[in-house]
């Protein structure tokens, strides 16, 4: 976007082999774990810790046909500035980040500030797995097999009043694990943000992990956010906080570049990136002689997004 290989939690023995881990669709029972909203705004928190293994998960019913993209590749091939800006860099750097303990919290325009540990996080919705296509606006994508919940879960526990409008993301900043920190090539911490709608939306999710295993580091460990209709940079990784505000946040790279990151940044095949066209993409892993794909309108989820976007020029609001 501007001009070491070791999983920290994944060890190469646990992986499920990609073949087996595809075929072995059946049913997981669901995690029944819920919590009401009165007990969650009075979690403590005493045990603030990431997560080591994950609990069961609900496989995707939904899968668009599409090869999901080899762990390999979807762990050694990231954007991770916190841990250098080339696409290599976060598989070789981001082990030094400790992820335990964590806590996230989510403040701003809502009835109760409150902070999590992420067994308290994902202890609000049952988890689910998620298989969406994520594409980034340099012009690859991949297919990944996210794990997480709902964002719209967690919103609507902490019950934002009527003054929220949108909702900031902050991402960790801590020069000492985090060595890209250490250079200004971006305003640490990274922020993201959405329209409260697109928030609340279904499909946009808070991952903790993928490929039927807890995060790896260089994807985000231990929480990051997925709205799979947006370009890649607004999934933002390993998050700190959720600040429910009332004026649009100026994000990380609308600060860095604004005639080339604005904060909508959703998938438009029609709308180019001033040095990259969007019209088509190349998945990471194909063979670069391989036929580019045509990008889809909001990534392919129109159907279920497009209505959100009626009344904006999509141009304009890029
Ligand atoms: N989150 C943080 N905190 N820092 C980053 O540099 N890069 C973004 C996004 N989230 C980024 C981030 C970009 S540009 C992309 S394309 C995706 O993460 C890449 O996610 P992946 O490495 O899991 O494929």
């Amino acid at each position: 976007m501007l001009k070491k290989q070791k999983l920290s939690l994944i060890h190469p023995s646990e992986i499920t082999p990609e073949n087996i881990y595809r075929e072995r669709r059946e049913f997981i029972k669901n995690l029944t774990v819920g919590i009401s909203s009165t007990a969650l705004l009075t979690i403590s928190n005493k045990s603030i810790s990431a997560i080591n293994t994950l609990p069961n998960f609900n496989q995707s019913k939904k899968n668009n046909n599409e090869k999901i993209s080899s762990l390999k590749d979807i762990t050694s091939y990231n954007n991770y500035y916190e841990f250098g800006t080339s696409k290599s860099d976060p598989s070789k750097y981001a082990n030094k980040l400790k992820t335990d303990p964590w806590s996230i919290s989510i403040e701003g325009e809502l009835e109760k500030s409150i902070t999590l540990s992420i067994d308290n996080l994902i202890k609000i919705a049952p988890l689910e797995e998620r298989i969406y296509r994520l594409r980034c606006v340099e012009g690859w994508s991949m297919v990944i097999p996210w794990i997480g919940i709902p964002l719209n879960a967690l919103l609507k526990k902490v019950l934002p009043n009527n003054n929220a409008k949108f909702v900031e993301f902050v991402s960790l900043k801590r020069p000492s694990e985090m060595i890209g920190q250490k250079d200004d090539i971006l305003d640490w911490p990274y922020t993201e943000g959405l329209r409260i709608d697109e928030a609340m939306h279904p499909l946009a999710i808070l991952a903790v992990g993928l490929y039927g295993k807890v995060l790896p580091n260089q994807n985000g460990a231990p929480v990051r956010l997925v709205v799979p209709w947006k370009y890649g940079f607004k999934s933002i990784k390993a998050i700190t906080k959720i600040n429910l505000v009332e004026k649009m946040p100026i994000t990380t790279w609308m600060k860095a570049n604004p005639k080339e990151y604005g904060f909508y940044a959703n998938v438009n095949p029609e709308v180019d990136h001033p040095r990259w066209s969007q019209a088509s993409e190349r998945r990471v892993g194909e063979s670069l002689l391989a036929p580019r794909l045509k990008t889809r309108m909001f990534n392919d989820y129109a159907e279920e997004v497009g209505s959100m976007y009626q009344n904006i020029d999509l141009k304009k609001y890029f």
